[in-house]
């Protein structure tokens, strides 16, 4: 059992989320997914901005604020940032008051990319939002307006990227416990836990969770959407041994398993893996993928499974995390594709 009672906590989930059969996409492939028996995590379906995976760290990161004191919270995200979505829509939820710190760092200044999807939604719950070249150091600004803000009397929490601090990522070790015991209970046990890999906490906090398990923490496998192969390994390992400090294991070197192929040309830059891999979801099974995160990672695990990575009667387990309001911003991609 993980034992995360001494961690401030806000309830933003309906934990557990449920884990299904993709038994639509099974029929699509019939013989080419090898006999593997694909499901999904639905992480997807928070009660709070639409859902995805940053509701798990913010239940953390949000508990801690309160225990603080704190009265206001910023954070930093791309400027379709879901992090950020979520971050406007539990402050609102939970009655703090939200900044965000957001950066062009996607090569796009259409109306779709700049107006809609996420950015329509920042502003609907409420965020202040600043505006920032795409190289600009985002977390030195959203500090330095903390530090404005509190010399005005108000207490100010400052989340990193994608809130995956060590804080936040123990939001993934307590869905790797989900995961165990939804996998004990169904009889199942999964060969691989997939997830899409940007900030790095959802694989950080997962990995982290299993060894603290006593299981093997290379259950988890990610694909980079945002650093580059061997920034994205290190960053996730440093992340994964910074939350299993604070739950008092250790982890091994090896315990990382990324990929790195699916990435492509950047972080928002769409692939054709994306569009096929969101476009099956959608029409197979009616579920949403994301063309940033979860579109690349579902690609990836598609080409794996092509690729006889998986042996007959594996069970494979994604994470669907959420992302849908980035479809919007993508209208044309999808339109014109
Ligand atoms: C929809 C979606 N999926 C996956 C991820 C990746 O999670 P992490 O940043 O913890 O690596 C993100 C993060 O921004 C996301 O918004």
């Amino acid at each position: 059992m993980l034992d995360l009672s001494r961690f401030p906590r806000v309830a933003l989930i309906d934990a557990p989320t449920p884990i299904q059969p993709l038994d639509g996409l099974s029929r699509h492939f019939g013989d080419a997914l090898n006999g593997v028996r694909l499901f999904v995590k639905r992480d997807d379906l928070g009660p709070v901005g639409g859902g995805g995976n940053k509701l798990r760290k913010l239940e953390f990161l949000l508990g801690q604020a309160r225990a603080d004191g704190a009265d206001t919270v910023i954070t930093v995200g791309a400027l379709q940032s879901n992090h950020a979505r979520l971050t406007a829509a539990a402050a609102a939820r939970c009655g703090f008051r939200c900044e965000l710190f957001l950066t062009r760092s996607v090569p796009r200044d259409d109306a779709d990319y700049t107006g809609n999807g996420n950015r329509l939604l920042h502003a609907l719950f409420g965020a202040r939002v600043h505006l920032l070249p795409g190289d600009a150091d985002s977390l030195a600004a959203a500090k330095a307006r903390a530090g404005e803000l509190e010399s005005e009397g108000r207490r100010v929490a400052v989340f990193p990227s994608g809130g995956s601090s060590p804080l936040g990522c123990l939001g993934y070790a307590a869905c790797a416990a989900e995961i165990l015991d939804q996998s004990a209970a169904m009889g199942l046990d999964f060969a691989q836990v997939v997830t899409a890999n940007g900030s790095s906490g959802t694989h950080a906090g997962l990995v982290a969770g299993f060894a603290a398990l006593g299981h093997d923490p290379r259950l988890a496998k990610s694909y980079t959407v945002l650093a580059p192969l061997e920034d994205a390994r290190r960053i996730t390992f440093e992340k994964a041994e910074a939350t299993a400090d604070l739950l008092g294991v250790s982890i091994p070197e090896d315990a990382i398993v990324i990929d790195g192929d699916h990435r492509r040309d950047g972080y928002g830059i769409p692939t054709e893996g994306m569009l096929e891999a969101v476009r099956l979801m959608a029409t197979t099974e009616g579920l949403l993928l994301d063309p940033v995160y979860s579109g690349k990672a579902f690609a990836g695990l598609l080409a794996d499974v092509r690729a006889g990575a998986y042996r007959p009667g594996d069970a494979v387990l994604f994470l669907m995390t959420g992302g849908v309001p980035g479809l919007f911003a993508y209208r044309g991609v999808f339109a014109s594709a």
